[in-house]
């Protein structure tokens, strides 16, 4: 199994198109070290290489399939190696890119919760939208870690378990969060049984994703902000991490304390990184200090086999 990072940047990318922070400013007048990144979004693969499941569908999908040319193996005058789309949640950054695959001869595979789907049939009505188009065909996925399969993807095994987080502000459940508005998928090889816990939004640890991320070989977990007041002490918004769904990485109960807790050989990657998280700057403070402790951030285009 093969899972490559298509977009390792949160909502907005890197550099964000209005932003002037420091490593905005820095990564595109060319004096910080630091590579830019687009929205986030991975793929994955199994015994087939020529078939992919898309994990998210981010606004900057078409650049992103430009950039990895083995989703266009060209065996037909229209093509695509996406066989299936799973969602773990239904938030702009993770579901625009849908209208940009339109053109599919046939209808859009998509697994989302049913919450999700709310989201994107009335708050966001893309799904509706579609129908004049390709159309969708929806898959179930419930978030209670029952096993499904993306169609095409074999010898990969899914499992989507609901995490605490934010649906977006225009979901039905904006007010009253149901599990199942975000998910952490587990994703796992047949021939190995090694797993990765995909998890790019979680506001809080909870014991199940805690056994799921103890059990896997690989966690790609939320890497939004370095601290809680990040944007509040920027000036860029009056809301903690925690408050929109982001357990940021230092501090009492932040991420690095979860992940220093993981078995020595899992390999920890931080990904869904906001465009003012210092761990971008790899001459910074927090940079040295992932790498002291062993934890990676992910970039556009790295690739992990199980
Ligand atoms: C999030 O992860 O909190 C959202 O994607 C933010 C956004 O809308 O960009
Ligand atoms: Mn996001
Ligand atoms: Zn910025």
């Amino acid at each position: 199994m093969k899972i490559r990072v298509l977009g390792s940047a949160a909502g907005g990318g890197f550099p964000q198109w209005n932003c002037n922070c420091r490593n905005c400013s820095g990564v595109r007048n060319g004096t910080l070290r630091a590579r830019p990144r687009t929205q986030s979004s991975v793929i994955v693969s199994g015994r087939d290489e020529r078939q992919w499941a898309l994990v998210n569908a981010s606004p900057d999908i078409l650049a992103q399939l430009q950039a990895n040319p083995v989703l266009q193996p060209a065996r037909a005058p229209r093509d695509t190696a996406i066989s299936g789309i799973v969602l773990v949640d239904g938030q702009i950054d993770h579901t625009t890119g849908l209208f940009m695959l339109r053109e599919s001869t046939r209808p859009l595979s998509i697994w989302c919760t049913d919450s999700v789907y709310a989201d994107l049939t009335r708050g966001n009505p893309v799904f509706g939208i579609l129908a004049h188009y390709c159309g969708v065909q929806r898959r179930g996925m419930t978030p209670d870690g029952s096993e499904f399969a993306v169609d095409g993807v074999s010898g990969v095994q899914w499992r989507a378990l609901a995490v605490a987080g934010k649906p977006a502000p225009y979901s039905p459940n904006r007010e009253s969060p149901v599990p199942g508005d975000n998910v952490a998928l587990v994703i796992g090889d047949d021939g190995t049984g090694r797993t990765a816990v995909y998890v790019p939004g979680l506001a809080a640890m909870e014991p199940t994703l805690w056994r799921a991320l103890q059990a896997a070989a690989c966690v790609l977990v939320d890497g939004t902000f370095w601290s809680d007041d990040e944007m509040i002490r920027l000036g860029l918004s009056h809301k903690r991490a925690r408050d929109i769904g982001h357990l940021p990485q230092s501090g009492p109960g932040g991420m690095l304390e979860w992940l220093d807790k993981l078995p020595a050989g899992t390999r920890r990657i931080l990904i869904h990184v906001n465009n003012t998280n210092p761990i971008l700057d790899e001459g910074s403070p927090e940079h040295a200090e992932l790498t002291r402790r062993g934890i990676e951030v992910a970039w556009d285009g790295l690739e992990i086999e199980l």
